[in-house]
């Protein structure tokens, strides 16, 4: 049997995309965030067959076959492993016959640099408490003790050999530690010196708990700010992202952030957002942007409003493009990075920004916008033009359409202008088929999440509790039917008695009232009554109106599902003219429905 060492396998393994390689076999349909299809291992007519893009399995609900990508391939191809990584290494064009005759020593190479890399990220860390100047910077940017040790912080004191001393101390020879990068030979003399000095030190850890590399920032104005790790035989700055080992560890996959710097993902972290990676201070990579996507199903972008940042933000959308994922754009107040933001702001503050979150194109018009003076004729032409070309490059129609239609409102362009420039003078709006429409062109751009929706709810209940008069304010606009919570509907229901009876709540006697009801989530109970949440009083009826509009986008959303599944019933079906007409119906229906969700936002 052909030998194929542990480096080939994991490298298939992180490239390839479950969805895609058996897309090749079986004809898969998203249902939720999974694919199904007919499943090919025995014969059966409707779907029972399972993908998951972001655990990267399979499985048949009707014949039990499951596994990963390269389980797959033997079962289907009727192969062995090697064979199954050859041929998988082949489709995605990983060099196998080179490495594959290396001696096992490269291995043993490899594992001395992660060994040296954990033995001064050791070091480092033991540094850092013995420091007081370190220790006083973190301090003061809010790092807690804590949020330390989860990022394995430590510190390179100022001199030009302690680390190497330290590393030759446990018998490492000049080679190897030179090897690992942190280390450079002296120029005039004999030796080596240490790269890094007198830097906070951020070690850069894979998701198999290994340290690949390090950034260091100095604690004052001097430049460069971060110095880093240079490419060696186990990092590649490209092919990494800071904070995945983190992500990987406590993030429901859910949602994915990509922010740009070590500070901003570790702020995030310590405000509850488990799923924020930086990009190690490059250009965004498309190995990166398919490890983003194996990570969570739903893709934000937020770097830097800065220039440099707006350029990093449509650069990145440009790569993520080419592996298919359609991120969405937080964008902060100029000057700010969401570690800033997070700190000045709080978490419900952050959150929101997920709910007002840019699709991509939006984002790119809002850019163009701030480019050109479109209340000049020539601004305008050339904003048109440049709108018209990002439009065209939508594949659905029906969302192009929308976008034309949001775009006209905006700008006070005429959508016959704009769809002109679009597809030429011959366009025949006529031609516009509702029956060739595919489902998948319909489904929409998605908008309020869940998450910030039920973090709503939860605060709108906490400040009707706290006023009458916010009480009013909320009934006014929302109905006990808009909330979806279990517990939040049962105090509403109560809020009402108890308002009726007295000016102010007695949040004991509420409490108790409450945790007499069976089958309520203790959690968020507490949630409500226990966390108090301190607005400022200038503020509050925005806050409170932001909040309203979250809860009520989610219901628009809640409908819309309803009516995808109708669209979707009557799509499958050979309709009469009458189901014809209703099915074309819906269709507008829709349109009309995504693109109030859309503008609300
Ligand atoms: P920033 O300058 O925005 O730094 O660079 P930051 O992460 O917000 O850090 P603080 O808050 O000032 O401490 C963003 C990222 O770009 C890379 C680093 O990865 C940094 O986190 N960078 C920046 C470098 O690699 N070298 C530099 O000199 C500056
Ligand atoms: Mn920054």
């Amino acid at each position: 049997m052909t030998y194929i060492n542990d480096e080939i396998i994991e490298n298939v393994r992180e490239n390839s995309d479950i969805v895609s390689l058996i897309s090749d076999y079986v004809h898969l349909k998203k249902s939720g965030s999974n694919y199904v299809g007919l499943c090919p291992f025995h014969n059966e007519k409707t779907p029972s067959f399972t993908v998951s893009s972001t655990k990267q399995i399979f499985h048949c609900f009707g014949c039990g076959e499951g596994g990963d990508i390269i389980k797959f391939i033997m079962k289907k191809e009727n192969v062995d492993f090697p064979d199954a990584i050859k041929l998988l290494a082949d489709k995605l064009g990983i060099e196998i016959n080179m490495e594959i005759n290396k001696d096992s020593s490269h291995k043993d190479e490899k594992g001395k640099v992660y060994e040296i890399n954990r033995e001064a990220a050791r070091y480092f860390l033991n540094n850092l408490d013995h420091n007081n100047a370190p220790l006083a910077y973190l301090g003061n940017r809010s790092i807690s003790k804590k949020v330390r040790r989860q990022f394995g912080l430590g510190f390179a004191i100022n001199s030009w050999d302690s680390l190497y001393n330290y590393l030759k101390s446990k018998n490492y020879s000049d080679v190897e530690i030179e090897q690992a990068g942190l280390v450079g030979k002296k120029e005039k003399s004999n030796g080596f010196y240490d790269k890094f000095r007198n830097r906070i030190m951020f070690p850069i850890i894979d998701t198999r708990s290994r340290v690949i590399g390090f950034g260091g920032r100095v604690m004052d104005q001097k430049m460069p700010k971060y110095l880093n790790s240079p490419d060696t035989i186990v990092y590649n700055k490209g092919n990494h992202l800071y904070g995945l080992n983190l992500v990987s560890k406590y993030s429901n996959r859910k949602r994915i952030l990509l922010v740009e710097g070590y500070m901003d993902v570790i702020s995030l972290f310590d405000s509850g957002i488990n799923y924020a990676v930086a990009s190690l201070g490059t250009a965004l990579t498309e190995r990166q942007s398919k490890i983003i996507k194996r990570y969570g199903d739903e893709v934000y972008v937020c770097y830097d409003s800065d220039n440099a940042g707006i350029k990093a933000t449509l650069r990145a959308i440009d790569i993520m493009s080419k592996v298919d994922l359609n991120p969405k754009i937080l964008i902060l107040p100029d000057g700010m990075d969401p570690d800033d933001y997070m700190k000045r702001n709080g978490p419900i503050e952050f959150e929101k920004l997920f709910v007002n979150a840019y699709s991509y194109i939006d984002f790119k018009v809002h850019i163009l916008k701030r480019e050109y003076k479109i209340d000049t004729l020539e601004g305008k032409i050339k904003f048109t033009r440049e709108v018209a070309n990002i439009i065209k490059n939508i594949k659905s129609p029906i969302e192009q359409d929308i976008y034309i239609d949001k775009i006209s409102q905006e700008t006070k362009i005429t959508k016959d202008a704009i769809e002109k420039e679009i597809r030429g003078n011959n366009y025949n709006k006529k031609s516009f088929n509702y029956k060739n429409i595919a489902i998948s062109e319909i489904k929409p751009v998605k908008s309020a999440l869940p998450p910030a929706h039920y973090k709503a709810e939860i605060e709108l209940i906490k400040l009707m509790i706290k006023e009458k008069d916010y009480y009013y304010y909320i009934i006014e606009r929302l109905s006990i039917d808009d909330f979806n919570s279990k517990e939040c509907i049962n105090i509403f229901k109560q809020l009402n008695t108890f308002y009726d009876n007295c000016e102010i709540i007695d949040e004991k006697v509420l409490f108790d009232k409450i945790l007499e009801i069976p089958n309520l989530n203790k959690n968020t109970i507490d949630l409500i009554f226990i966390n108090s949440s301190k607005y400022k009083a200038g503020d509050i009826e925005k806050i409170i109106d932001d909040l309203i509009k979250t809860v009520s986008t989610n219901n628009l959303l809640k409908k819309r599902n309803a009516m995808l599944t109708e669209i979707e019933e009557l799509e499958k079906k050979s309709r009469n003219a009458i189901e014809d007409e209703k099915f074309k119906q819906l269709c507008l229906d829709l349109m009309a429905l995504n693109s109030k969700i859309n503008l609300d936002n």
